[in-house]
């Protein structure tokens, strides 16, 4: 606990995405406050000094981890690394919020499963989509069986990527990424389906695509094919490689009673039969990063469950692992759920 009795927090990695949880940490300054940034570069870490208040400098972020001040982690490192640091975290009891994806492999997904569930510390994937407002009303309404039975969902993430090759660093390389697009920016879409579509994934098929950016190891563009145990099918397709159609939704859904979709600022339902609605005007951007920290630090004071657990990111992982073996085999891959 820091000093003032505020839940202390320490960010591992001081990288581009720190910088949007910072705003969350900031919104959430009733109840935490960022103690402890770890980087292994800390010029990077005292980038956020000024705004975090003058936090303790790490470049070891296990002696971060080690500080009686931090209760709770918040994982922002490149994709390999995310195992061991939370691995790490829950030996030494502390809570954790971790960027996606969560891990790269079934064998580290054990692991973490292991040393969350034995540490009894709460961990919460950055979902960060899940906090637009269009996507709580569109879950409501489905369980609500506005739709009835909901038979496929669609949902993309499709930007043209316009970094400068030579910034992709450790996300052109499989080592350090995972793969390509499709477990970097692909990881939300992939979620998004899961959250939307009330029933365990059970078949994946995936073609992957390089358009564009030849500098990446992986796929650049993926389309993914899944199908659910209650017979709902949904796609995600994903690119960093172009922009998208215009007429392109975040989230579409189907059913036998009518259909909602959303650019993720909107919701629209039309019934079957009976004109478009909106039910959620489009209002200001949601700065779904912000949200999503203040949800983490609301979970530990209220001893909440997150929305989404390491349970709901091994999900995730397992349908993005399984579209890779299915590009990679050519085959539709059977998902083994326990
Ligand atoms: N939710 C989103 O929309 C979103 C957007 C961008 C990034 N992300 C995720 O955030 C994570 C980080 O991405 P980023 O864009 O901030 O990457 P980045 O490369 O900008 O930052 C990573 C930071 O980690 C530091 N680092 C590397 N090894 C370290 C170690 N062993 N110990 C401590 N620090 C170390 C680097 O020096 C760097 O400052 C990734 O998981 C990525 O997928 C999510």
């Amino acid at each position: 606990m820091s000093r003032d009795g505020r839940i202390g927090v320490g960010i591992i990695g001081a990288g581009e995405i720190a910088g949007a949880h910072m705003r969350g940490y900031l919104q959430a300054a009733e109840h935490a406050r960022v103690v402890a940034i770890a980087d292994v570069d800390p010029a990077r870490a005292q980038r956020f000094t000024e705004r975090a208040g003058r936090p303790d400098i790490f470049v070891d972020y296990r002696q971060m981890i080690a500080s009686p001040s931090v209760d709770a982690v918040d994982i922002c490192l490149p994709h390999h690394l995310h195992k061991d640091a939370i691995v790490a975290a829950a030996e030494a009891g502390k809570h954790i919020l971790c960027e996606k994806p969560l891990c790269l492999t079934i064998e580290e997904a054990d692991a973490v499963t292991r040393a969350v569930t034995n540490a009894g510390v709460t961990l919460m994937c950055a979902h960060n989509q899940l906090f637009l407002p269009t996507v709580a009303a569109a879950r409501q309404m489905v369980r609500d069986g506005r739709l009835g039975k909901v038979y496929g969902a669609r949902t993309t993430d499709i930007f043209a990527l316009s970094i400068d090759p030579d910034r992709l660093g450790w996300r052109a390389r499989r080592a350090t990424s995972g793969g390509g697009e499709l477990i970097d920016t692909g990881y939300h879409p992939t979620y998004l389906l899961l959250h939307l579509i009330d029933s365990a994934p059970v078949k994946v098929a995936a073609v992957l695509s390089r358009h564009r950016l030849e500098i990446l190891e992986g796929e650049d563009s993926a389309t993914v094919l899944v199908e659910f145990a209650n017979g709902s099918v949904g796609t995600i397709v994903t690119s960093w490689a172009y922009e998208p159609a215009g007429c392109t939704e975040r989230f579409s859904i189907v059913g036998e009673a009518g259909s909602l979709w959303s650019d993720g600022r909107a919701l629209h339902h039309k019934p079957r039969g009976g004109e478009q609605v909106v039910v959620q005007e489009s209002g200001g951007e949601t700065d779904t990063y912000a949200a999503e920290v203040v949800d983490f630090i609301a979970c530990l004071v209220e001893g909440r469950r997150p929305i989404n657990t390491e349970v709901e990111g091994v999900k995730v992982l397992k349908v993005i692992l399984g579209a890779y073996a299915s590009a990679e085999r050519g085959e539709i891959v059977e998902l083994k759920n326990p």
